[in-house]
């Protein structure tokens, strides 16, 4: 049946109505946090490239963990920024390192918060890359040992959940063995599955210190135009163990966010990375568009890709504006 029996425009008469037949609805339950701790105590210092965002001391971090955690926020995900890099990356497993520091401190003043940790290499080498050169290249197999080695330092640390960002092939299974002989066998983990060489990450790069000294990523990262690829990273991260798949960045790939909610019943998280909140932040500053209405649609339209879980600088502020 067509016009005129049939118009859709009656469902968007009113406020009412709009909303009770809205097929995608935003909670503050559904972000993640991303955070970035250093050393030091007191510090709670502005990122420029990421307005709005700052790089804390452990003490201020567990107070802005505390805030988004009353907001209903129920998960950070931290990167840490090491006093030291060198080639080996030893802060990234250190009993002390920055990181797992922040999750004691988080363990003991916020037991209801989910703390998921970043697994990368790349913050902690002095040369920027996730994992471990060898004649100039990322050598995959002496670099699982080491992620293997972080992720169970963070998870005696007080981790939930951790999350490979590093696209070493065959990490997941590396790190699942490794926790699970450590008796770690509650720990999460939420593979970074279709993880593309993007140009949005070029804030974070700023934000973490993590730029590659030389080179770039495309070496381990995936090529932004193949999306079968993707797929097939999703399937071996399940098969290797994984509990939740991540897709990233989330809005110029919610065709592979939504390739995969098709294909795999597991859990979907999608990255809002740092260029996708620094575009919006950047136009919001030059007048060109209303943060919450940009940022609320932007959020949405990853929700109805297929994405169950949301990464997003945007967390606080929208846990407050759906609240
Ligand atoms: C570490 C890592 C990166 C991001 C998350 N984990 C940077 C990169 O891979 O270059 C990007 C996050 C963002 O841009 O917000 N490997």
């Amino acid at each position: 049946m067509g016009f005129p029996a049939t118009r859709l425009r009656r469902l968007r008469r009113t406020g009412t109505l709009r909303s009770m037949v809205r097929e995608t609805r935003l909670a503050p339950a559904d972000f993640i946090a991303p955070l970035f701790v250093r050393h030091g105590e007191g510090v709670r210092e502005p990122i420029p490239s990421l307005a709005g965002q700052h790089h804390l001391s452990v003490d201020m971090l567990v107070e802005e963990a505390r805030e988004l955690h009353g907001l209903g926020v129920p998960a950070v995900i931290l990167f840490g920024l090491p006093d030291e890099k060198d080639e080996a990356a030893l802060e990234a497993y250190a009993e002390d390192g920055i990181v797992q520091r922040a999750l004691r401190a988080l363990r003991a003043e916020l037991p209801g918060l989910t703390l998921i940790t970043d697994v990368c290499l790349c913050q902690y080498t002095s040369h920027g890359h996730c994992g471990v050169l060898r004649d100039g290249a990322v050598d995959n197999d002496i670099t699982l040992e080491l992620l293997s080695q972080t992720a169970v330092s963070h998870a005696l640390a007080g981790a939930d959940v951790v999350a490979p960002s590093d696209m070493m092939d065959g990490r997941v299974a590396a790190i699942r063995s490794a926790l699970d002989d450590e008796g770690l066998t509650d720990t999460a983990i939420m593979a970074y599955s279709a993880k593309f060489a993007s140009a949005f990450y070029g804030p974070f790069r700023d934000a973490a210190h993590s730029t590659p000294s030389e080179g770039d990523r495309r070496g381990y990262q995936m090529d932004p135009a193949n999306l079968r690829e993707a797929l097939r990273e999703v399937e071996l991260d399940v098969a290797e163990g994984a509990d939740v798949v991540m897709v990233k960045p989330a809005m110029p790939y919610l065709d592979v966010i939504r390739r995969v909610r098709d294909r795999t019943d597991l859990p979907i998280a999608a990255y809002q990375v740092s260029g996708e909140y620094a575009m919006l932040e950047a136009a919001v500053a030059a007048g060109l568009l209303e943060r919450r209405e940009a940022a609320l649609e932007a959020l949405t339209s990853i929700k109805r890709a297929g994405a169950d879980l949301i990464i997003t600088y945007h967390a606080s502020r929208a846990a407050k504006w759906l609240s």
